[in-house]
């Protein structure tokens, strides 16, 4: 089974991913975690160009290509053999984040988006991805209150609100095209609350995956 969390950054998706890993490990689950961009080693060469703030002046097709290369190798090297030897794999950002930053965010075309993504993945899809939703305005002051504890603030943080607004539309619009494969948890709740809502909606598709073995 392949699941994805998607949401801003801020909205505690990395957090809430740790948590939900070691639940399920501690189940018995033989789950493989990893994340986006990055995830290789050629992956993570990749998010480090991506996220300097030097390069301000990076074309939104020259992001796309960017990500979708880091995505093309973690699908081929990390998450179709884990799939194989029957694990579960959860992936911190994918596919969905391409056309909710760079379609939605940016405006790049999305049927051409989605010829790109379906060429860099080779048709692989979540069975189930967990947007954790968090109004922008919100979810980038967790990120500035963050920084003194070590956070951090990317070049993409440092885009206008109204970008981040864009990009919470574009997951809304996601969820109501694929309503099946999403789950939409509140993040604006406690950290024990949202990963209740998590579990929650994970353990009957759990159980269901179990039963088709
Ligand atoms: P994160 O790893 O801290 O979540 O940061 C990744 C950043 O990259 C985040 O701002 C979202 C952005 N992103 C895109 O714009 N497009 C993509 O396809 C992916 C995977 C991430």
């Amino acid at each position: 089974m392949f699941i994805t969390f998607e949401g801003p950054d801020g909205g505690g998706k990395t957090t809430q991913v740790a948590m939900t890993v070691s639940t399920l490990r501690e189940r018995g689950h033989n789950v493989l975690l990893t994340r986006e961009p990055g995830g290789t080693a050629i992956g993570d060469q990749i998010r480090h160009v991506l996220h300097d703030m030097k390069n301000q002046a990076m074309h939104p097709r020259a992001e796309l290509l960017m990500y979708s290369a880091s995505r093309a190798q973690i699908v081929e090297e990390v998450i179709r053999p884990h799939l194989a030897a029957k694990g579960l794999v959860i992936c911190d950002r994918f596919f969905d984040s391409t056309y909710a930053y760079q379609g939605y965010g940016h405006g790049l075309d999305l049927s051409q988006l989605k010829l790109i993504t379906e060429f860099a993945t080779g048709g692989l899809k979540p069975d189930l991805t967990i947007l954790l939703d968090i109004a922008p305005e919100d979810s980038l002051q967790r990120r500035l209150s963050a920084l003194d504890k070590g956070g951090e603030w990317n070049r993409l943080d440092a885009m206008a609100l109204d970008f981040h607004k864009r990009v919470r539309d574009g997951y809304h619009a996601l969820v109501a095209a694929d309503p099946q494969r999403w789950v939409v948890v509140n993040a604006a709740q406690s950290v024990e609350q949202v990963q209740g809502d998590i579990l929650k909606a994970l353990e009957p598709r759990l159980v269901e995956t179990k039963s088709q073995g």
